[in-house]
This record gives structure tokens, sequence and C-alpha cells, in this order.
């Protein structure tokens, strides 16, 4: 069972974090990408277990580890993945600077608006930002063509911040374009759990020079310990990518590999949070007011808002929502440039709570 977990007085980021974050902790949280929700029963059993091992010394990861993420993938992806392309991370963010670091000598590629540590990777690690802002066509989001040239992409699917979950023929004409100029795709999936309605197709179908990376930590709300694995077919770049790990002795915890063991026994968890988190959408959709031009996400618990109309600057936005409608949502421009005017909702949480945040939202903005 989805069960709605009271965070807002606890050390989290999210709700602890207000009162740093947004100058005041009398408001409600929408912002970090996490859920309200508590991991499921088979997770917190398997923590309990390892808690209760006493001694903590050297483990391995065993074979259950790569049968989990082989058979998560067959039948959650309807994709077919061998043990040896699975490497073990300590976080997708870490893979994501890894990649911009070992590729990113002729430019990194990527489409704002677009999660923030993409350009942080970027700046982190001294490379060139190749920038092909994502086109809006209709109220959709697309990939905009031709490419710009670059040796990497770091390629967000399904995307956050905007929801979408691009369609096979999406993601086969951007392959075909990445091919062309032998441009790597470092390919973040760590959304494609939660999708609505729609299909998730794995980038690794499309192309050999992919480097999938993706984590359990959103799906099932266990983000604190960190972890995660990339699935690299490509020997070369898969040998790259090890060689790097294993220069600075990095890989992802003994506690992370038994959480992912446990959480992808949990599929009917999942369907079940999928539902609840589709009944927001549609509360969202039915009552908020229309003067908020949004899409129906498509996947991840994240909706993208566009508060264009009300002519305000992206300050006046942020103090509007937080010192009138008294919520913490994240601003547009973390997102790049592009994100002027936006702001992103994250509606994983209760529909009490989704309630009230679209009544003080029309309440203000209505
Ligand atoms: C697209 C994307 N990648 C990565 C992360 C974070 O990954 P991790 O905590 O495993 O480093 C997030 C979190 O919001 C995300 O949205």
């Amino acid at each position: 069972m989805v069960e709605f977990v009271d965070r807002s007085n606890s050390d989290n980021e999210k709700w602890g974090g207000l009162k740093k974050y947004f100058g005041r902790d009398d408001i409600l949280a929408f912002w970090v990408a996490d859920m309200d929700f508590a991991t499921p029963l088979g997770v917190q059993k398997a923590l309990k277990k390892e808690l209760s091992k006493k001694a903590f010394g050297y483990e391995e990861i065993g074979d259950d580890f790569y049968e989990a993420v082989i058979n998560w993938y067959k039948k959650r992806h309807n994709t077919v993945v061998e043990k040896e392309w699975i490497v073990p991370i300590p976080s997708v963010v870490s893979a994501l600077n890894i990649s911009a670091k070992l590729w990113g000598d002729n430019g990194v590629l990527i489409q704002p608006p677009v999660y923030e540590k993409f350009n942080k990777a970027i700046k982190l690690n001294g490379v060139k930002k190749v920038s092909s802002p994502l086109l809006k066509d209709n109220g959709k989001y697309k990939i905009a063509y031709p490419l710009p040239k670059a040796s990497v992409a770091l390629f967000c699917s399904p995307q956050n911040p905007t929801g979408r979950v691009w369609d096979k023929e999406e993601l086969e004409a951007f392959a075909k374009e990445a091919k062309e100029q032998d441009m790597i795709v470092v390919s973040d999936e760590i959304h494609s759990d939660i999708v609505y309605s729609k299909t998730h197709h794995p980038f690794i179908n499309f192309y050999d020079k992919t480097v999938l990376i993706t984590a359990v930590n959103k799906t099932f709300n266990v983000a604190k310990f960190g972890g995660g694995y990339a699935i690299i077919p490509n020997e070369e770049l898969r040998a790259k990518f090890k060689g790097f790990l294993e220069s600075l002795h990095l890989s992802l915890s003994l506690t992370s590999a038994k959480i992912l063991e446990a959480a992808y026994k949990e599929e009917a968890w999942v369907d079940e949070l999928i539902e609840v988190l589709e009944q927001n959408i549609e509360y969202i959709d039915k009552h908020l007011t229309p003067k908020i031009r949004r899409s129906r996400p498509e996947g991840t618990y994240l909706m993208w808002l566009d508060f264009s109309e009300f002519g305000l600057s992206d300050r006046e936005l942020r103090e509007k929502m937080v010192n009138e409608a008294k919520l913490a949502l994240n601003s547009g421009t973390n997102y790049g440039k592009e994100g002027h005017q936006y702001m992103r909702f994250n509606f994983a949480t209760s529909l009490e709570l989704v309630k009230e945040a679209v009544d003080r939202i029309n309440r203000v903005f209505g």
C-alpha cells in the first residue's frame, strides 16, 4: 500500500530546509524531487534486516543485485540487459559529472530546460557547454534539430522538469543524429519507472554509444542512501567509465545494493504509486486556474507550470508564491533561462496537500 508520511517535522531537505531555502517555515513544500510516501514495506524490511546484523564488515555486491536489474528491465522496460553491461555507481549525478569529464573535450550538449545538475556537471568540469533548448510546439516540448556539434550529450529521459516521455520515433531521430556525428549519449533515465499511459524506451535500444544511468532513488523514495547503476553495452565506453570509477575506488554502497534488490521486487507497489500520482494529476488538471498553462506530465511526479500570463519577474513570482500562496515550488530558472516565468511543482504527496496547494495558488493567481 502506498502510505503518506507527514515529513513536515523532520530533517529532510524538502520540509526541514524550508527556512534555509525560502526564508520561512510556515509554508508547504512542493519542491525537492522526492516523495511524501513511505518506501514499500519490502524495502523497509530489507533495511531492518541489514541493521539487525549488528556488525557491518565488508561484503560484496552479489549476483542478486545484477539479476534484480536484469529482471526489472525485462519486465518493466521490455529490454534485455546483460550482466557485464551493468556498472554500479555512487549516484546518478556523479555519473553525469564523470561523463562530462571523460567525454566532454569537444563540448557537452544539453537541452534546457533541464535538471540543473546537467549544467553544473559542465561548469564543475570546465568543459564547453553546447546548448540546444527544447522547442515548444503547441505547448509540447520537442527536441530541436539539427543537433549542434558536441562529443557527448547529457540527455534526460523521461525529462525533468517538463514531464515529457520521449516517443519511440523521437528517440530514433535523436539516435540517428547522434550517430551521424559520433556523439556519445549519456541517458539519465532515473524517472523511467513513473510513466502514465505511455511506454518508456531505454536509449540502449536505439544507439550503441549509450551510457544509460539510473537508480531506485526516485521511484522508491530512498534517495538518502544514494547509489545507482549504469548500463553500458559498448565495451570501449564501459572500460573507460569503469576504469575511471576504479581509479577513485568508487562504487555503490552495499546497503544501497540491498535496497535495490528489495525494491525491484515491488512491482505491484509501483503500479499503485502510479495510480495515486495519476489521481493527483487529474485533480490539478481539473481545478488549477487555466491562467497557469501546463501540459499533463507523461512521466515523473513533476508538473511544469507556465506563469507568463502574469508578466512577473522570476523574483516577483517566487516571492508571491512563498509569501502570499505560502508554498515552496522550484523556480523555473533553476533549469536554465528557458524556465523564465515557470515553476516546477512536485505533486508526489497526499491528495489533501495537493488540494490545499491548488486552492492557495488559485487564490493568489486565479
Ligand atoms: C534527472 C535527474 N537525474 C538525477 C537526479 C538525482 O540523482 P542521484 O540522487 O541519484 O544522484 C535527479 C533528482 O532530481 C534527477 O531529476
